[in-house]
């Protein structure tokens, strides 16, 4: 049995959007809401993390990069709230993720089991999005849980104009989701 398995579980949540009404924002904080007993879900601001430059990260990592993978190495496991744009993961999730799995030894994501969910107002939902984001997962040797899926479609008919979660049978979905990934956290949680 692993250690956690006696505390709560560490969840480190991160949106893939900087607009304050975002779908994704507001879906990450109905996870916060819905989080299970035995699950704490914090969540970090993209809006700290510069763009990625190898010149930048020579010189030591900038103060948000710096605490984003901080954040990353104290949780049990992360979940990825992303958008879809152009049938593929936003640069401001991307870029993330590319900071987090540096350096190549010893990366912050580098055997992090992960979630991934997305909102978006078309009818797919971040399929795609969510889809081109899991294979980043090959890389940086994380454990992308396979299923279920959280797909969001027609998020503007789901979340009111304060970003709050209206839809009570994504809100049902979303709590059986995050039961799902706390299982699939414990299978990897060693301390
Ligand atoms: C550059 C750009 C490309 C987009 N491409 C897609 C797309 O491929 N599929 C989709 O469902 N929505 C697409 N959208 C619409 C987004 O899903 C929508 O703007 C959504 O609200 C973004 O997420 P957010 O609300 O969390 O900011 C695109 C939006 C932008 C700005």
């Amino acid at each position: 049995m692993s250690e956690a398995a006696g505390r709560p579980l560490r969840v480190l949540g991160f949106a893939g959007s900087l607009r304050q009404g975002s779908y994704n924002r507001a879906l990450l904080r109905a996870a916060q809401a819905a989080a299970p007993d035995g699950m704490t879900l914090e969540s970090f601001d993209l809006a700290a993390v510069p763009l990625y430059n190898g010149d930048v990260e020579a010189a030591g990592d900038p103060e948000g990069v710096a605490a984003f993978k901080a954040a990353i190495r104290a949780a049990d496991g992360v979940l990825m709230v992303t958008p879809e744009y152009n049938h593929g993961v936003p640069g401001v999730m991307k870029n993330a993720v590319d900071w987090a799995s540096r350096p190549p030894q010893g990366a912050a994501l580098a055997g992090k089991p992960v979630g991934i969910i997305g909102a978006s107002p078309g009818i797919t939902g971040s399929a795609r999005g969510q889809s081109q984001l899991r294979q980043a997962f090959e890389f940086t040797n994380s454990f992308c849980m396979p299923q279920p899926e959280l797909l969001v479609f027609k998020a503007h008919e789901k979340f009111d104009a304060e970003g709050g979660l209206t839809d009570e049978p994504t809100r049902q979905f979303l709590t059986r989701y995050l039961l799902a990934l706390a299982a699939w956290i414990r299978r990897f949680a060693t301390a």
